[in-house]
C-alpha cells in the first residue's frame, strides 16, 4: 500500500523534525530529505509513496549568504503543493523574483499576523493571529503571479500564495506550539491543500516489516545487534517473529551497561523463544579506555571496539543478513543534515560494520521515531517493562562517568543509577519521564560520614522530560523523592559524599554529560 507523504525540505533549521512530527500527528506520513533533492528524486519515491505535499523548512541563512542551501526550482513547477516556512519562504519569494531584504538583525518570538485573506491554507483564521516568527530576511514586495495574505509591522509579506499553483509561505513557524493555531494551518495544509488521505499509523509497519524480513533472508540466516534498549529490542522481535531459530540475536556486554542488564536481556528474549548470545567483554573496553579522558575520543573508542567485538562473534556464526534496530532520527542524524552541527558522535548497535559480508543490511525501524516504536511495541505486546524502558546511550555508563574510566567508578554509577531508577519506579513517575540517572563527576568534595570528615565523589542526577531528546527540560521532581535518593546513594555508597541534581534544559546542555 502507498502511503500519502508529505516530504520536509531540510535546510538546517531547528524544527526540520518537529515539522514530520507534526504532519505525522495527523496520521499522515512525512519523510525529512535534503533541501536539493531532484524532480527525479522525488519521481522515485513516488514509486513507493505518495508525494501529496512539500514543506520547506526554515534555516539559519539568509538568501544572499555564500553558500546558503538552495533547492531545485523545477520543484516548483511538478505541480505537487508547496509550503515555505521561514527561510523556505524567503527563498521561494527569491527564487520567483519577488523583493526579499537582508535583515541586519534576527527577529524572534511572538508576533500578530493580520490576515487579509482567510483561503486556503488560512482557511478558517483571522482577522489577528498569534505566531512565533524567528527571521533575518524580510520578503518585501511579490510578483505579479503572487498574492499576500498576511503582514505584520515589520513584515508586510508574512504570508502568500500563487494566484494558480498551490504554492504557499509563511514567515512563520506553524509547527511550534507558541503558534496558537499552528496545528490547524498545517491540517489545511495537509487535508485542504495536499488532499492527503489520513490512514497512516506507526503500527502499520509491524506486517509490512515482517514480510520484507522473510522474503529478503528467504532460507538464509540472519544476525542482530541488541542493546536491550528499546529500538534493538523491536526490532529483534519483529525479527525473531519473521526467521524464528534462522535469527541470533548478539548482546555485547561492554562493562557498562545498567544493573542487571546482561540477565534482563537473556531472561526477556529467552522466555520468548529468541535465540540469544551474551558476549562479555568488559575486559577489553577497560583496557582499550585506558588513560582516556575526553569524552568524543571515548565514544568512538566503545564504537569501534564494539564493531570489533560484534564482527568475531558474527563471524562464527557465518550469517548472510545483519539487521538492526536503526530508527528514523539515528538515519537523519549520520546521512543528510550537512547544513547542522554535530554535537556528539552517536554510538549505537545501528552504527555496525560494513566490512563484514553481507548480503545486505535491513533496518525495519528506519522509518519511525522513538514514540512510534513505543506504539509499535506495544502492538506487538511486548512487557511494559521493555515498551517502557528508557533511551540508553551505546557508550553506556561510559559517557555517565567524566573523564577517565575504571572499574571501580563504573561500579559505583552502576549502584547509584540503579538508586536512581528504583527510587523514580517506585513513584510511579517512570512512564512520564523520557530519562531518570545518575552521573559520576569528577569534583571531589568534603563531606563528614559518621563523626569523621571524608572526602569523596560527587554524584549527579539528571531526570528529565522529553518527546523525542531534540529539546529536554529537567523534572521538576518533588523534593522528597530527590531527599530519599540523595540519602540513599551516600548512605549506600561511602565513596559519595555529595549528590547534586541537574536543573539545566536541553539546550542550552544535552541530556547526557558527554
Ligand atoms: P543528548 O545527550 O545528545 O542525548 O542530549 C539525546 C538522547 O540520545 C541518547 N544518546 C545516545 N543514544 N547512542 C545512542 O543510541 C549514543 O551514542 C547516544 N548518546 C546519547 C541519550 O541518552 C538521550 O536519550
Amino acid at each position: 500500500m502507498k502511503y500519502d507523504t508529505i516530504l520536509v525540505l531540510d535546510f538546517g533549521g531547528q524544527y526540520c523534525n518537529l515539522i514530520a512530527r507534526r504532519i505525522r500527528e495527523h496520521s499522515v506520513y512525512s519523510e525529512i530529505v535534503p533541501c536539493d533533492i531532484t524532480t527525479e528524486e522525488i519521481e522515485e519515491m513516488n514509486k513507493t509513496m505518495n508525494v501529496k505535499g512539500m514543506i520547506l523548512s526554515g534555516g539559519p541563512w539568509s538568501v544572499y549568504q555564500e553558500g546558503a542551501p538552495k533547492f531545485d526550482p523545477k520543484i516548483l513547477d511538478m505541480g505537487i503543493p508547496i509550503l515555505g516556512l521561514c527561510y523556505g519562504h524567503q527563498m521561494i519569494a527569491y527564487f520567483s523574483d519577488g523583493k526579499v531584504e537582508p535583515g541586519s538583525k534576527r527577529e524572534y518570538g511572538i508576533a500578530y499576523v493580520t490576515i487579509n485573506k482567510s483561503v486556503g491554507i488560512l482557511k478558517g483564521l483571522g482577522p489577528k493571529e498569534k505566531v512565533w516568527m524567528s527571521h533575518g530576511d524580510t520578503v518585501y514586495d511579490l510578483p505579479e503571479d503572487y498574492e499576500m495574505l498576511a503582514f505584520t509591522e515589520s513584515c508586510p509579506v508574512a504570508a502568500y500564495r500563487h494566484k494558480i499553483r498551490q504554492i504557499y509561505g509563511f514567515q512563520w513557524h506553524p509547527e511550534v506550539v507558541h503558534t496558537e493555531n499552528g496545528m490547524k494551518m498545517l491540517h489545511n495544509f495537509i487535508f485542504e491543500v495536499c488532499k492527503c488521505e489520513a490512514n497512516w499509523n506507526p503500527e502499520s509497519l509491524v506486517d509490512k516489516a515482517v514480510k520484507e524480513i522473510r522474503s529478503t533472508v528467504g532460507n538464509s540466516t540472519a544476525i542482530i545487534g541488541l542493546s536491550g534498549g528499546i529500538d534493538s529490542s523491536v526490532a529483534t522481535f519483529m525479527a525473531s517473529k519473521a526467521l524464528g531459530e534462522r535469527l541470533l540475536a548478539i548482546f555485547v556486554d561492554h562493562g557498562f551497561m545498567r544493573f542487571g542488564e546482561a540477565e534482563f536481556v537473556e531472561e526477556t528474549f529467552g522466555k520468548q523463544g529468541v535465540n540469544v548470545v551474551v558476549v562479555r567483554a568488559q575486559k577489553r573496553f577497560l583496557k582499550k579506555l585506558e588513560g582516556y579522558i575526553d569524552p568524543e575520543k571515548k565514544r568512538k573508542i566503545i564504537g569501534s571496539e564494539f564493531i570489533r567485538v560484534f564482527e568475531e562473534a558474527a563471524k562464527k556464526i557465518d550469517a548472510d543478513y545483519l539487521i538492526q534496530g536503526t530508527i528514523y532520527p539515528d538515519r537523519i542524524e549520520s546521512g543528510f543534515r550537512k547544513h547542522s552541527d554535530t554535537i556528539k558522535t552517536h554510538h549505537n548497535v545501528g552504527g555496525l560494520p560494513e566490512k563484514i559480508d553481507f548480503k545486505a543490511i535491513i533496518e525495519p525501524l528506519r522509518d519511525l521515531y522513538k514514540d512510534e516504536v513505543r506504539a509499535v511495541a506495544k502492538k506487538m505486546g511486548l512487557p511494559d517493562k521493555l515498551v517502557h524502558r528508557q533511551p540508553f546511550p551505546g557508550p553506556g555508563l561510559a559517557v555517565r562517568i567524566i573523564g577517565a574510566v575504571t572499574k571501580e567508578k563504573a561500579e559505583l554509577v552502576r549502584k547509584a543509577d540503579k538508586i536512581v531508577t528504583d527510587e523514580i519506579e517506585l513513584t510511579g513517575l517512570g512512564n512520564s519521564l523520557w530519562q531518570y540517572f545518575a552521573v559520576l563527576t569528577e569534583t571531589k568534595s568534603t563531606g563528614v560520614k559518621g563523626d569523621s570528615r571524608a572526602y569523596g565523589y560527587t554524584v549527579a542526577v539528571r531526570i528529565v522530560e522529553s518527546k523525542e531528546a531534540m529539546t529536554a527540560g529537567f523534572a521538576k521532581i518533588p523534593y522528597d523523592v530527590l531527599e530519599k535518593i540523595s540519602t540513599r546513594i551516600t548512605n549506600e555508597l561511602p565513596q559519595v559524599t555529595r549528590v547534586v541534581y541537574d536543573i539545566t534544559h536541553k539546550p542550552p546542555a544535552t541530556i547526557e554529560w558527554e
